[in-house]
């Protein structure tokens, strides 16, 4: 299993104004592994993901101390290009949030942004994007419709496509299948599983402690801005994994466990 280190952060702090929100977070994003982030509501796991590709930039009153690298380079560096950091560094959302576009549009979006006018190389991304979602068999005949026709589980494997487009290192899930059926969690699973075979490494939020156990290689435990526990799946067990997130285990605890953060 690789151990390459594509994100690594250190001593990171955040603040909202005068709230510490994030408190002296270190953890590293591997290649080619999946990494789940979990803790109570609150405890600042949207924060940490946009922190890695600097969508808290944005935040007035925001305030970062320590370093965040991509590939050994301080993505906080003055001259960094932001657009080119989200490129590499992708984004998916706990709601799809598809853009009012055609489906072709959304996924050639990144493209666009970053300055690509090939036709022809547009159209092929934009094909083997909508595959590695595997959403290319349910859309291929109505490309140029609304995003918004298609159904929830439809439109967040299109917001996988949008950022799988600009051939993203890391990507970076805030509950990605909070908004969907069940059915529809299950490709999201699979090609999450897929994108790490094919050498990206993801860092998701979940609540769900049957997605940590089924899809993740490592797990990061979050409590009020701290990262409070970091277990290789190889080695740490369920119970562990249970203690660790203080939620009960057992046949009682089952229903519990269900939802980490409720
Ligand atoms: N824009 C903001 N301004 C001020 N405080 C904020 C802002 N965004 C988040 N916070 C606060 O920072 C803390 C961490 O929030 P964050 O959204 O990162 O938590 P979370 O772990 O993602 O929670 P959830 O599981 O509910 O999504 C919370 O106390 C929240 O109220
Ligand atoms: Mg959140």
């Amino acid at each position: 299993m690789s151990q390459e280190v594509k994100i690594s952060a250190k001593g990171v702090n955040f603040f909202y104004g005068d709230f510490h929100a994030l408190k002296d977070i270190t953890l590293e994003i591997y290649k080619s592994r999946v990494t789940a982030l979990i803790g109570p509501s609150g405890c600042g796991k949207s924060t940490f993901l946009r922190c890695l590709n600097r969508m808290n930039d944005l935040i007035q009153k925001g305030r970062l101390e320590g370093q965040i690298c991509l590939d050994n380079q301080n993505i906080y560096a003055p001259d960094v290009d932001v657009v080119m950091l989200r490129r590499k560094v992708g984004m998916v959302f706990q709601k799809p949030n598809p853009f009012p576009k055609t489906i072709f549009e959304n996924v050639a979006y990144g493209l666009r942004v970053n300055g690509v006018k090939d036709r022809d190389f547009i159209g092929e991304r934009v094909e083997e994007s909508l595959k590695r979602a595997a959403l290319w068999n349910e859309v291929r005949d109505r490309l140029f419709g609304s995003a918004l026709d298609l159904s929830g589980g439809q439109q967040q494997r299109l917001c996988i496509a949008r950022a799988l487009a600009v051939e993203p290192a890391v990507l970076l899930m805030d509950e990605p299948s909070r908004g969907i059926d069940i059915g529809a969690k299950g490709d999201v699973f699979r090609i999450m599983r897929s994108l790490a075979a094919q050498g990206i490494g993801i860092l998701f939020v979940t609540s769900d402690l049957d997605e940590v156990l089924a899809l993740s290689d490592r797990v990061a435990v979050m409590s009020q801005g701290r990262l409070t526990a970091l277990f290789d799946r190889a080695e740490a067990s369920e119970a562990t994994i249970v203690a660790a997130s203080s939620i009960g285990h057992g046949p009682a605890a089952a229903s519990q466990r269900k939802e980490l953060t409720a």
